[in-house]
């Protein structure tokens, strides 16, 4: 798995290609896979506002687009002072390829403020295993 310092190079580096002209708010994300590989990706704003997209979509995205399909650990770079953990619809997106204790680590562009588990995130959380008896 690639290391903390690696997945946070990784996540501040693709934050600066955010193309967020609405809310001027830039935010990385950087997934390592268990394999060792690190996707990223970043929020891509749109002016038909809804249609934007977060980081964290990216970033899966390219994962799933390389083959990838379980996440390690996430690293999620935002703008500001206040923490930039990811929004709900994200917790769910991450939830999907994670598992409860998978770590979720909350970054400035000074480094790692909070880490948490997706557990802590999104608690009693809907997922693949409430459909395997379809
Ligand atoms: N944003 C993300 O990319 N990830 C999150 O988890 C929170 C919000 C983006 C969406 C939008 O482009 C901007 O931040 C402001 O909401």
């Amino acid at each position: 798995m690639a290391s903390l310092d690696t997945l946070f190079e990784a996540a501040k580096s693709i934050q600066t290609k955010a193309y967020a002209p609405y809310s001027r708010f830039k935010v990385g994300a950087a997934i390592a896979t268990p394999e060792g590989q690190v996707f990223t990706g970043c929020n891509v704003e749109n002016a038909a506002y809804p249609v934007g997209s977060c980081a964290e979509a990216g970033a899966v995205s390219a994962m799933i687009a390389a083959g990838g399909n379980r996440i390690a650990r996430i690293v999620v770079m935002g703008e500001g002072d206040v923490l930039c953990t990811p929004c709900g619809g994200c917790r769910q997106r991450i939830r999907e390829f994670a598992a409860p204790d998978t770590p979720i680590h909350v970054a400035g562009p000074e480094g790692i403020r909070k880490s948490f588990t997706l557990e802590e995130l999104l608690p009693f959380s809907f997922g693949p295993d409430n459909l395997t008896d379809r």
